[in-house]
């Protein structure tokens, strides 16, 4: 089993690359600072610097991982943020950036790697989107949300494309994620990494997957909530 995770050098990436690890899986990781400091060196963790934004960068990881025989089984599209483009007045290069992470950092890899997995008939992408496509909960980033929704859609769409093919598209709209949990409505990034670990390995990968069930359904009962109320009492 060989996987890709994009966003590795930590937070859920790292939680991730642990993860599949323990499940025996080789793990490809992809960030932009240093490898995760916990993961061992070893035969099955390789991990490559490069900026999801920056397309040359990916086609070279891409062909680095061709040339060695990594072509992934599970492609985890991980690697995210929420830039402020809001903060005092509108920014849309701050804007276009939450795209060029968000949505455009995930979906390039599927141009590289749809073609081996049609080929071969199996294999999953992942994407990481976020509870916020449902109600807004970034103050100061109106992009943010507005790209993981893209990227749920696209995922979408992709799946009902492909779906005779045996490739399969699932998304993940994980709550508040932390090191520690420190709040009654999120969870754990070691937590999160079980439950997509345990969905993409799984021999029928659900195709769309909310957790923690309890902020989910708060957050869709938010929906709700009339802005003017919202805005007072819960958008801070
Ligand atoms: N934390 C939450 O409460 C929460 C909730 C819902 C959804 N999410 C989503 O879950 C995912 C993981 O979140 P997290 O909390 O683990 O975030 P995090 O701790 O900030 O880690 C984000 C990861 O993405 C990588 N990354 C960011 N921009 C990148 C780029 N341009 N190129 C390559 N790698 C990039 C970072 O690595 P480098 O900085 O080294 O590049 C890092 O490894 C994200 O997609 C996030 O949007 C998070």
């Amino acid at each position: 089993m060989k996987v890709l995770v994009t966003g590795a050098s930590r937070g859920l990436g790292a939680a991730l690359v642990e993860r599949y690890l323990f499940n025996g899986a080789q793990v490809w990781g992809v960030g932009r600072s240093s490898a995760p400091a916990r993961v061992p060196d070893g035969k099955r963790f390789i991990y490559t610097q490069c900026d999801v934004r920056d397309a040359d960068s990916i086609r070279m990881t891409v062909r680095d991982m061709t040339e060695t025989g990594f072509i992934p089984d599970i492609a985890v599209f991980n690697a995210g943020a929420p830039t402020k483009d809001a903060a005092d007045s509108f920014r849309f290069q701050s804007f276009r950036e939450n795209f060029e992470t968000n949505l455009f950092g995930a979906v390039i890899w599927v141009e590289e790697f749809l073609p081996h997995f049609m080929k071969r008939g199996s294999g999953v992408f992942a994407a990481v989107s976020s509870q916020s496509v449902f109600r807004e909960n970034h103050k100061d980033v109106v992009g943010y949300s507005a790209s993981k929704l893209a990227l749920t859609k696209a995922f979408e769409n992709l799946r009902l494309q492909y779906l005779p093919t045996g490739v399969r598209f699932v998304t993940f709209h994980p709550g508040r994620m932390s090191k520690v949990r420190n709040s009654v409505i999120g969870t754990t990034y070691s937590n999160a990494a079980r439950i997509i670990c345990v969905n993409t390995l799984a021999a029928s990968p659900r195709p769309v997957v909310n957790f923690p069930a309890l902020q989910y359904y708060m957050t869709r009962v938010l929906r709700f909530v009339p802005d003017a109320v919202f805005h007072r009492f819960i958008f801070r």
